[in-house]
């Protein structure tokens, strides 16, 4: 007998944990105020705060071309805090996270990647009154004919549609060519689909609830059967963001005959998306959204580590947020004084980035945290990956947390608890920990060892 068991949601979760898994939100009640413990979130209320005015500004829409700095020591919840943003504007604001190095490649020039950056994270929502052919299908003939080009085979000369809604039934006649796109989208006897009148396109609903059946083993959508008539105007709206436009727009776009294709074969497969084709773009974008057609959604570019950035990049930098279109850019550096990349001195610049970038940045300062929430956070932490801790081992990890760093004492968190599970037990002692101190050195004394030996660890 086959036997058919039910995926449990909660293992799969269990099995992966990433380094912010317990990151829920930057959790501020209604007025904006942090609480102390709360959305994953330990103490750095301060800067919670500051960035629940981002969101609500990012929401009420005022933040367009503005930048924000999270600044402060390593460990102290930068990533996390983005992260939290992100979360917290939910996933129809278009939320953008890159590392300041990901903007160097031999592909494209560097200027070039951070401006698709910049508009992966604006967004664009498109709401269009089609003309629709909507219901739930009844009836899939194709019809078949014989091939006009001579030979044995058939072919399939138009479909046999029929669409039932609440008020009734139409049967249409289709192209193949729609019958191709029913295909893809996998449309069967008893789906909920539409058909726009204009471009052929199908699109499937869900599946018809009078379908829903007790017994059902797939993970189906249900949908009610669609009200109105079969053939009706219906407002679609889609969310692309600019960036998506620029390929659809950039694709090389060749003929039907034999030697333009040829010619594509050839070409490199990318074609570069200039400045040019981002005018054009945007121009009809602009009119989109004066028409009322589409509404402009700026969301977030996140540059983590900016201090790889170099001046180049820095000074266009500075020209993007000036631009009409832009998203909020948040920028994330764990350095005090540094020097930038291609400034061609060894001027030290605060956190690596350039003053008069600094001076169009609201910064963000996080700060190092102390003992009690070190121990918090290690035991939400413990929690998530389903270790449990003895007080004493608590206690030392959040030592390691205060006097090294709060990554250190997070990662020696899953080793100890691997430690503690082959020796049979199932809580972590101080011996695990002390076990794994000797076994994975902290940076501090990995520098040390390398300083009094000159030599290899
Ligand atoms: N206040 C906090 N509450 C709960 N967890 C936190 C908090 N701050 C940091 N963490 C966790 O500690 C770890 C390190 O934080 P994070 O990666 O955000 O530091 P960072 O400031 O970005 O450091 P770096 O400068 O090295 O990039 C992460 O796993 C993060 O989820
Ligand atoms: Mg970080």
């Amino acid at each position: 007998m086959v036997s058919i068991s039910e995926v449990k949601d909660s293992q799969s979760q269990q099995s992966r944990t990433a380094a912010h898994t317990h990151i829920k939100g930057l959790g501020l009640n209604e007025h904006g105020i942090a609480k102390h413990i709360e959305g994953g979130f330990v103490g750095q209320n301060d800067a919670r705060e500051a960035c629940g005015i981002i969101v609500d500004l990012i929401k009420s829409k005022k933040m367009s071309g503005k930048a924000i700095l999270i600044a402060g020591p390593p460990a102290t919840g930068k990533t996390a805090l983005a992260l939290a943003i992100s979360q917290e504007l939910g996933p129809k604001v278009p939320f953008c996270p890159i590392v300041g190095s990901e903007l160097y490649s031999t592909e494209i020039k560097k200027t070039s990647a951070l401006m698709e950056n910049f508009r992966k994270a604006i967004g664009l929502r498109i709401k269009e009154i089609k003309e629709v052919y909507e219901g739930e299908v009844i009836e899939l003939t194709p019809e078949e004919a014989e091939n006009p080009l001579g030979g044995y085979g058939k072919t399939i000369s138009h479909v046999i549609v029929g669409l039932k809604t609440a008020k009734g039934t139409k049967s249409l006649r289709l192209d193949p060519s729609i019958y191709e796109s029913i295909q893809k989208e996998r449309v069967s006897i008893g789906d909920v689909i539409y058909i726009e009148s204009n471009t052929g396109s199908v699109k499937r609903v869900g599946r018809s609830d009078a379908y829903a059946t007790e017994f059902d083993l797939e993970a189906e959508e249900y949908v009610p059967l669609p009200k109105g008539e079969v053939h009706k105007k219906k407002e679609i709206v889609q969310d692309v963001t600019l960036h998506d436009l620029d390929v659809a727009n950039s694709r090389p776009q060749g003929g039907q005959d034999v030697l333009s294709m040829m010619g594509q074969l050839l070409k490199p497969k990318k074609t570069e998306i200039t400045d040019k084709l981002r005018n054009e773009v945007n121009k009809v974008v602009s009119k989109y959204i004066d028409q009322g057609i589409a509404e402009l959604i700026p969301g977030v570019l996140f540059i983590d580590e900016v201090n790889m950035l170099d001046m180049e990049i820095f000074t266009y930098l500075n020209r993007a947020l000036e631009s009409s279109i832009a998203p909020i850019v948040v920028l994330a550096s764990n350095r005090g004084l540094t020097t930038i990349k291609g400034s061609g001195d060894d001027t030290k610049y605060a956190h690596g980035v350039p003053p008069d970038l600094i001076d169009r940045l609201l910064i963000v300062k996080t700060l190092n945290y102390n003992l009690e929430e070190i121990k918090v956070i290690i035991q939400k932490r413990a929690t998530l990956e389903n270790l449990s801790l003895a007080p004493e081992a608590l206690e030392k990890l959040s030592k390691h947390g205060l006097n090294t760093s709060l990554r250190y004492a997070l990662q020696l968190l899953t080793p100890a608890g691997v430690l503690s599970s082959t020796n049979g037990r199932n809580e972590i002692t101080l011996e695990d920990i002390e076990e794994c101190e000797l076994l994975f050195l902290d940076s501090n004394r990995s520098t040390k060892v390398l300083q009094d030996n000159k030599t290899f660890l």
